[in-house]
């Protein structure tokens, strides 16, 4: 049969899937992008509600679909529902905290770390985490070149965006925290059997909420685009 030109019986198929499956989605999840974007909020605290396995492999597929540098995919993700272990990571970063805290040389330094405690742990209250590794960009040649712009991290942010967005639409809270990293990276890596050159970037927390959240105040358009003309 014939086709315009460049269009084969396969691609014509998976347009005509894609627009089927863009319907089922939308029947399912009664959300498009743009709502999922603005409903979106970092929520911290969750109801005692496990999260389907099957939603997390949807959101996990949505990461997956992220674009990447070169297309490396330079993602791993580790899935925790294991209430005990989720605890435990939770208590190896109080304990790494507390070490920091202890040994702080100021006062000022102490409370400041103390404040942030919260933000740093709460994921251990979470029904489930996503924790999310990267590995390193190969082709810099200094940690500096890296720092510059990272292809890399760049791309697993990209995955971990829609990771959240996909939570959302699915009907679930998260919160996406770098805290537990900053205070216990090696801790949990090792508690997580993380290998090189795979290292953890974030935890992003999942569960459901019932309650409604503010926005966030964002910085107005004017403010952070230039156009030309
Ligand atoms: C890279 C990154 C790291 C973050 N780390 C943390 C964290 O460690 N703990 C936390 O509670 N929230 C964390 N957040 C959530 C931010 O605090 C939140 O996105 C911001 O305050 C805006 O609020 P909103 O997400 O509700 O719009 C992080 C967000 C991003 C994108």
């Amino acid at each position: 049969m014939l086709r315009p030109y460049g269009l084969d019986d396969s691609r014509v198929n998976a347009k005509s899937r894609l627009s089927a499956d863009a319907v089922t989605r939308k029947k399912n999840s009664g959300m498009d992008l743009f709502e999922a974007i603005k409903k979106r909020r970092s929520i911290r605290t969750f109801l005692d509600e496990p999260v389907a396995r099957e939603d997390i492999l949807k959101m996990l597929e949505a990461a997956r679909l992220a674009p990447s540098a070169t297309n490396d995919q330079p993602w791993r993700f580790i899935v925790v529902q294991d209430r005990e272990l989720i605890q435990s990571m939770g208590r190896m970063t109080h304990a790494m905290l507390d070490a920091r805290i202890e040994a702080a040389t100021s006062q000022e330094r102490k409370e400041a770390m103390e404040r942030f405690r919260f933000t740093n742990t709460h994921f251990e209250r979470a029904p489930a985490i996503v924790v999310v590794l990267a590995r390193p960009w190969p082709s810099y040649r200094t940690d500096y070149e890296r720092s510059l712009h990272d292809p890399g991290l760049q791309s697993v942010a990209a995955a971990t965006t829609h990771l959240i967005l996909a939570a959302t639409a699915l009907g679930y809270a998260s919160c996406w925290l770098t805290g537990p990293v900053e205070a216990a990276k090696d801790e949990l890596e090792a508690m997580l059997g993380v290998e090189s050159p795979w290292y953890m970037v974030a935890v992003v927390a999942l569960g459901k909420t019932d309650r409604q959240y503010e926005p966030r105040p964002r910085r107005p358009l004017e403010e952070i685009v230039t156009f030309y003309p």
